[in-house]
């Protein structure tokens, strides 16, 4: 309690308590307010009194006006702070450096230079965090891609990646939105289980053993009777199998989990770990399962057009400018006429066979233009000639089906030909393959058979074939790479530049 007598300490003791109820009062309206930059350029008023918080981009200054650009990650856009010389002094506005963290108070004036309707008059000015100019490694300038790389815990704070990253934010609530819309339950399968969904046995080990002098059974091989778990346990390839026992409860599924692969492949297109979306559909056959791909994705593009627009702005002029250096008839479309033209026209059909045959006898493959010749029926599809099929032969997405069983897992459904199951792929151009799903085998005889042809432990996966021996049915889902998705948005070229941070061979910092 604040005790006072005399005069003057009540007018001091007002006085504090007054300032302290208008900042309070401040602080109220700027939550109210919610004054965020994006908020300040969109809804601001002249005139009014705002603090704002946020990251130094630049400070440009003359003798007696400093400008900052002030970006706290709501926008693309930075917010113009004019600070007078003569109001704050040299010492002060000398902190203010590229990268650092800053408060201003001030008021909001029209801006004069061209590009913002508003720019802030400050009033008062503090440095929260400091950042030495000499050290900092993120200079108000062209950084390649490769370089931020390995600058992954500061590039957030880049023009680039923080549209990359608000981005990535809107396409997972979209993801949300469009399954919750249509009756969809989102499932959190494990990350952590004992079985190889994709059968491609490309999977991390989970293991509290040690790794010098692991126990070892009769044969010599590692004895995981004694591990943690009882038994060998990885990281998830897929949350599909788990997904498939709840789809045959709920109906309608999706799971949307981080997804772990061994493979070493060390492409622009793959990581070791990448989030998955799989929605799964209890009566749903492959012409709806590829119907509600096309919808899903058509979906989420028209999403990114109508809530992301000025960070795809930014990104569409980022890539013209990388494209400029390449020759005029491998330059892609403009981003967002891309994006308009993915979400407005038809996907194209078809199945394997007719693929292979399109391919074979292309002139690219007469000419011996692929790296991978195709021979005929049977060959797997790599990605040079799924992006042949999509950019140059169709210009569209194509959703590819039926293929081989030799070539696919075992889940997927026998067609009556006995050689081809009811696989889909979905290409997309300058990705490939965006979606693999199928309809799923429901007849249990049929299964068993598949996984005894592919050595897949049955004595394993009893859970899973229970689902066929009690009221199974017909059922299909697919899985979307997130993280392919997002380049495809974002027009990035790399898949590490639109995960957070990347885990490839070699590469686990941070
Ligand atoms: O085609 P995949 O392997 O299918 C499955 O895992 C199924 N269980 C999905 C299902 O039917 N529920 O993977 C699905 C998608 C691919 O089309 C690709 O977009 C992405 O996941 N993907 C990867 N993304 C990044 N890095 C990798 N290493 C990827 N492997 C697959
Ligand atoms: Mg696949």
């Amino acid at each position: 309690m604040v005790c006072c007598r005399g005069k003057n300490s009540t007018f001091v003791i007002r006085k504090f308590i007054r300032m302290d109820y208008l900042s309070i009062l401040q602080a109220r309206i700027n939550k109210m307010k919610n004054l965020r930059i994006v908020d300040i350029l969109k809804t601001g008023q002249v005139g009014t009194q705002i603090t704002v918080k946020g990251w130094v981009r630049t400070r440009r200054g003359s003798k007696n006006v400093n400008f900052i650009a002030l970006n706290d990650g709501s926008t693309i856009h930075n917010l113009q702070v004019v600070a007078e010389v003569e109001l704050f002094g040299e010492e002060l506005l000398k902190l203010i450096n590229t990268g650092a963290a800053i408060g201003v108070t001030g008021k909001l004036v029209e801006s004069a230079g061209s590009g913002q309707s508003f720019e802030l008059q400050a009033s008062a000015l503090e440095v929260i965090g400091v950042s030495d100019p000499e050290k900092y490694p993120i200079q108000p300038k062209r950084h390649s891609l490769e370089f931020l790389r390995e600058m992954a815990h500061l590039r957030p704070r880049t023009a680039t990646f923080s549209a990359i990253f608000r981005m990535r934010h809107a396409m997972i609530f979209a993801i949300h939105n469009f399954f919750n819309e249509r009756g969809f339950y989102n499932v959190h399968t494990p990350i952590i289980t004992s079985s190889d969904a994709e059968g491609a046995g490309e999977m991390f080990r989970v293991s509290t053993l040690p790794a010098k002098d692991a126990p070892v059974d009769e044969d010599g091989n590692v004895d995981y009777s004694q591990d943690f778990f009882g038994k060998a346990a990885n990281l998830t390839v897929s949350g599909q199998l788990e997904g498939e026992l709840f789809a045959m409860a709920l109906s309608r599924i999706y799971t949307f989990g981080p997804t772990f692969r061994a493979e070493n492949s060390n492409t622009s297109r793959h990581l070791a770990e990448f989030w998955m979306i799989e929605p799964e559909v209890a009566f749903f056959d492959l012409q709806d399962n590829m119907d509600l791909a096309e919808e899903f994705l058509k979906y989420l593009i028209r999403y990114a057009l109508d809530h992301c627009m000025d960070d795809l702005v930014f990104l569409s002029g980022r890539l013209a400018e990388e494209e400029k250096n390449k020759p005029a008839d491998q330059r892609s479309m403009e981003l967002i006429e891309k994006l308009r033209f993915v979400a407005d026209n038809d996907f194209v059909r078809l199945t394997y066979t007719e693929a292979i045959e399109i391919l074979k006898n292309s002139k690219q493959n007469k000419k011996g233009k692929f790296q991978y010749p195709i021979t005929g029926y049977g060959t797997d599809l790599q990605s040079e000639h799924e992006r042949f099929l999509v950019e140059v032969e169709f210009k569209k997405p194509v959703i590819l089906t039926n293929y081989p069983k030799e070539i696919k897992a075992f889940y997927m459904r026998m067609d009556d030909n006995g050689k081809t199951v009811s696989a889909m792929d979905v290409l997309f151009p300058q990705i490939g393959e965006i979606i693999g799903g199928s309809q799923r085998e429901e007849r249990l005889e049929l299964l068993e058979r598949r996984m005894d042809e592919m050595n897949i432990p049955k004595e394993d996966m009893q859970w899973y074939l229970d689902t066929r021996r009690f009221g199974g049915c017909p059922h299909a889902g697919f899985g979307l790479g997130f993280e392919r998705l997002l380049l495809f948005v974002t027009g990035m070229t790399n898949i590490r530049d639109v995960i957070p941070f990347a885990r490839t061979p070699k590469n686990c910092e941070f």
